[in-house]
């Protein structure tokens, strides 16, 4: 039995959690539309999802599948990268059920409801940003125990589905979920100081990323499709970096 997929208790959420929730969706609200590329502003509308009361995840599974054939699965804490891959790969989407407290408005240090469904779900109905996840898995899957192609493997994974930039009428847009859900990354990309540099894996693996600071740097893709065309080269790149012997710390 895998510990962490759980039932959503909806009924045990508090008064407090569904404010928490409230408000975390007004400040969404009030972020400013151009920041973030349309392809999420598209996903968000289609979800309909209710901003005064937390999610029902049943429903919003039901919901998402008729658009994608993705479903939902609610999980507690974090899941081994091989399940986690796993579930993708079958398009089951985990969802962390827990919300953040009331003090940890602007930042929390676990991913919670908040951030796994208004920081991912959107981009799911994206069919290439859905496609680059899958198949991004299912490479990632052959290496689980692999320590250095993990890290390197995460980089990917992190500065695309995580703290990934778009650009959409000739201005940087965000699609990655941590920035989406993070008001103070999103002030970040403002900084022109602040790298963006144009999507290449051989770089990305090379920089490495504290997912508890803002970023010092981005990476930008020119879109979806180049996104997901760039795993076809994902492998042979992961190999000639392990053929280094260790990776940039
Ligand atoms: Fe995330």
């Amino acid at each position: 039995m895998k510990t962490y997929l759980i039932e959503q208790e909806y009924d045990a959420y508090s008064s407090e959690d569904h404010l928490v929730w409230e408000e975390m969706n007004r400040r969404q609200a009030a972020l400013n539309r151009n920041k973030i590329s349309k392809e999420y502003w598209y996903g968000l509308d289609l979800l309909q999802i209710q901003n005064s009361r937390l999610p029902n995840i049943a429903a919003l599974s039901n919901k998402l599948s008729g658009f994608t054939g993705w479903s939902l699965v609610p999980v507690k804490g974090l899941i081994p990268a091989e399940d986690f891959f796993n579930l993708i790969i079958e398009k089951k989407y985990p969802v962390t059920t827990s919300i953040r407290k009331a003090s940890e408005l602007n930042f929390s240090e676990q991913p919670d409801i908040f951030h796994d469904v208004l920081g991912h779900l959107p981009l799911l109905i994206n069919k290439k940003f859905s496609d680059f996840l899958i198949a991004y898995s299912k490479i990632a899957i052959r290496y689980v125990g692999n320590e250095h192609a993990v890290e390197l493997l995460a980089r990917l994974y992190w500065y695309t589905y995580e703290m990934g930039l778009i650009v959409e009428d000739n201005e940087y847009k965000v699609y990655g979920g941590a920035i989406i859900t993070s008001a103070n990354e999103i002030e970040n990309i403002r900084n022109a100081r602040v790298p963006k540099h144009s999507f290449n894996i051989d770089h990305l693996f090379r920089t490495p990323y504290n997912p508890y600071k803002l970023q010092n740097e981005y990476f930008v893709i020119n879109d979806f499709s180049s996104l997901f065309d760039s795993l076809v080269n994902l492998e042979s790149r992961l190999e000639r970096h392990l053929s280094y012997g260790h990776i940039t710390l």
